[in-house]
């Protein structure tokens, strides 16, 4: 009794930290399997001496992604999990076991994926979306109707006939690779932060205050569970069917078995298929067919009996660690980075994996020379998951991060509540420079064909660009003295910066690389500012006040402007013709580029007033309209539109659109 009383206070322990890394921090030093075998031995354990059950065990922990900013609602029936397992032969034992516990009754079951996101659950009162709410801690979650909406797969009036006139359906947000991919390249482009896995992304990703955001995101959405009292059938595969016609996204992979043979088949098949998919999977999920059944069967506190969830494992390889290197990006991180005795996994070769900061080296205590395995769950770029401790070279020293810059030696510094550390010598660090360059050239900045990493390092090499400045100086005589450059290519090059000057400033202030100003922080302070020397003049209190700009990126672009190195470039900018304004909101200016387009609008807007939406239609050519009809183009829409207006135009098939589509429609 003493030692269970001590084993649990030490599982207690282990789990409130795993817990802990993985939610607060987001860097688990474990895998799921680990964490949830150390927490079935505490089940066991608190099953087994109850008088040893506490309260705040992390056994009764469901987690709750609830956050501040968004209203909650109860859930008309709890959100539960699903018990799992890693292995087939659990998922027999479940079927035999629920086989019994149905009298021996015939069952069929209903083999599905298990998607990797974060679940929503969605209301549905006369065919219409009314609410969605997050899982939270099970019993009540956040709304996040508005940003559900803008998942363009969830259908916000049902299509065909016979759904219940209050029903709920629930199912996964995810982020498919592809938009994860383009998303995490992105940030990775600005040294933001970087999702670890598609996961992440969905659920940070729902949680935005910003919808519009919400919407360039590309979110999906996958349904597998359907509640009410008055379903259309008696089967859960025959309902998710008519969830199908009524518009939702089920999978096709979902299939009726009726044999342990044929649920060990599909394990078999779907783990293969599932590397195809468009869309993250961690397992898949068996559910008895028949409702009578499940109903029969019913729920323990957590989950329900009638369903498992079965885990695939992490695709991981285990390989020998060569050296580790540190990488310099353009705002001075440095990222450590595993040089790997190339490995083959999932169907590629690895041969460097991401080590991200000095405190996951630490946690993971990496000694030279050491086994290291490698995970690839869904990061573009791999990451070492765990260390082999027993190959360990005897007298191996641990790794140590760098004290100086790599590149230039300059001692590195580390912020306070930062994990990074950051070369803070940034005129004089090549990478830099280079990476300045090379991002203010890139096609979503200033858009100068011609100049890529190598050519940029070139440029420097040569003396004639050492900042983003001496690009507007640069002449096809002074470019065809450098190898590699022919005449064309030089010319090329002239003309791309000529061109830039008519890039936008909301680009300019963008391409300048002001750390944590990313491409959506930077149209937004533009658009605040107006122009560059309100922007510069600026404090850091009237910045926080533009949305989503928080102190430290207030802060940022305060210690950018003060330094006289960038006042110097932002003068040479400007005297070279690069725009440092808005475009003056000319009444009289017209374009044709919404050719005779009819516009409703309706709801709140952030970026401009209702009157001066109308007055944009009218001077892009475009047509201002009171109410909705066949012959509507749009519907531009801010938020609280009424829903009246909602449902007509979705009835009438009219795009509705919403602020940033529209701007992007009379963009230059
Ligand atoms: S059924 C009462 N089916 O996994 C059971 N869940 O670990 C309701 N999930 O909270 C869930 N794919 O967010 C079900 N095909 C699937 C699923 C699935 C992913 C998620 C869901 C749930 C969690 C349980």
């Amino acid at each position: 009794m003493s030692d269970a009383k001590e084993r649990v206070e030490q599982l207690r322990r282990e789990l409130n930290d795993h817990n802990y890394r993985y939610y607060v921090e987001n860097a688990p030093v474990i895998d799921d399997r680990e964490f949830d075998r150390l927490m079935h031995e505490l089940e066991d354990l608190e099953r087994a001496y109850p008088e040893l059950d506490d309260p705040l065990s992390p056994t009764h922990r469901v987690g709750s992604d609830i956050s501040k900013g968004f209203e909650q609602a109860e859930h008309v029936y709890p959100m539960l999990s699903l018990g799992n397992t890693y292995s087939p032969a659990e998922v027999d034992q479940w079927l035999d076991r629920t086989r019994t516990a149905l009298m021996g009754e015939d069952v069929a079951i209903v083999g599905e994926l298990k998607f990797d996101g974060t679940g929503i659950s969605l209301i549905y009162e006369h065919g219409r979306l009314v609410r969605a709410v997050t899982r939270g801690d099970g019993t009540r979650g956040d709304v996040v109707t508005d940003n559900v909406k803008t998942i363009r797969s969830i259908p916000l009036q049902l299509r065909g006939e016979g759904w219940p006139d209050f029903f709920e359906i629930r199912g996964e947000i995810v982020m498919p690779w592809a938009a994860f991919e383009r998303l995490n390249e992105e940030r990775a482009f600005n040294e933001e932060p970087l999702f670890a896995n598609p996961r992440n992304a969905a659920a940070g990703t729902l949680k935005l205050q910003n919808s519009a955001e919400v919407a360039r995101r590309g979110l999906d959405a996958c349904f597998y569970y359907m509640l009410g009292e008055n379903l259309p059938c008696a089967t859960h595969y025959d309902n998710m069917q008519r969830a199908r016609e009524w518009g939702f996204k089920v999978s096709d992979a979902m299939t009726r078995l009726y044999s342990t043979e044929e649920a060990d088949a599909y394990i078999a098949r779907m783990d293969a298929e599932r590397k195809q998919l468009p869309v993250a999977t961690d397992g898949l999920v068996f559910k008895v067919d028949s409702l009578r059944q499940q109903l029969n069967l019913g729920f323990t506190a957590k989950s329900p009996r009638w369903a498992i969830a079965y885990k695939f494992a992490a695709e991981r390889a285990r390989t020998r660690l060569r050296f580790v290197s540190f990488d310099v990006g353009r705002m001075g991180t440095i990222t450590p980075v595993a040089n790997l005795e190339p490995v083959l996994l999932s169907g590629t070769i690895v041969k460097r994996a991401s080590l991200h900061n000095e405190d996951i080296i630490r946690q993971l205590d990496v000694h030279e020379g050491d086994m290291l395995y490698v995970e690839k769950g869904g990061e573009i770029i791999p990451k070492i998951v765990d260390v082999d401790v027993s190959a360990r070279h005897a007298g191996a020293a641990p790794v140590r991060f760098v004290g100086h810059c790599p590149a230039c030696g300059t001692p590195l510094v580390r912020e306070e509540g930062e994990a990074a550390w950051v070369c803070p010598n940034k005129w004089g660090c090549t990478p830099q420079i280079t990476g300045r360059v090379e991002h203010f050239v890139g096609r979503r900045m200033m858009n100068i064909d011609g100049i890529g990493g190598e050519t940029a390092a070139a440029l420097f090499a040569s003396g004639l660009v050492r900042d983003i400045a001496d690009l507007y100086d640069l002449t096809v005589d002074a470019l065809v003295q450098l190898d590699g450059i022919a005449r064309k290519g030089a010319e090329r090059i002239v003309e791309g910066v000529r061109a830039s000057c008519e890039v936008p400033f909301e680009r300019v202030v963008y391409a300048l690389s002001i750390p944590y100003v990313g491409e959506t922080t930077a149209k937004k302070v533009a658009r605040a500012a107006q122009n560059i020397d309100t922007l510069m003049a600026m404090s850091a209190e009237a910045l926080t006040a533009i949305e989503d700009v928080g102190p430290r990126i207030a802060e940022s672009i305060v210690d950018y402007f003060a330094a006289p190195e960038n006042q110097v470039i932002v003068g040479r900018l400007r005297a070279a013709g690069v725009c440092m304004a808005m475009p003056e909101r000319d009444a009289s200016a017209t374009s044709d580029r919404l050719g005779g387009k009819s516009f409703v609008i309706s709801g709140v807007f952030e970026h401009h007033s209702r009157d001066e939406y109308k007055a944009l239609i009218e001077r892009y050519g475009g047509r201002n309209v009171g109410s909705i009809s066949k012959k509507t183009d749009y519907v531009l829409a801010g938020a609280n539109m009424g829903p009246a207006k909602l449902e007509k135009a979705t009835k009438l098939g009219i795009p509705v659109i919403g602020e940033d589509d529209f701007l992007s429609m009379i963009a230059e």
